[in-house]
């Protein structure tokens, strides 16, 4: 019964949560570039001009007046 669960939260965490689960956005102290398309961009990109607290491999969300916040580590930003 335990292990059922435990499997199930595995299988959601590692294959649901990307998906389905719009994970908060955080904020972590970053800024984007004013006049930033808005939309999701890893910390490599230039869009983000300031990364705070978060990673670089984390994934942000701009918006067009600087606005930032962070939805953490994602696999695509993975450097
Ligand atoms: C952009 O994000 C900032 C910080 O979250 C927010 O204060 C601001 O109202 C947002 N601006 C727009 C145009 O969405």
């Amino acid at each position: 019964m335990r292990s059922i669960l435990i499997f199930l939260s595995l299988f959601a965490l590692t294959f649901a949560s990307p998906v389905l689960d719009k994970r908060a956005c955080r904020n972590v102290g970053c800024k984007c570039a004013k006049g930033t398309k808005q939309g999701q961009y890893c910390g490599i990109s230039s869009a983000v001009t300031v990364l705070g607290s978060g990673g670089i491999e984390d994934i942000y969300e701009c918006n067009s007046s600087g606005g930032c916040c962070s939805y953490g580590p994602a696999d695509k930003c993975r450097l």
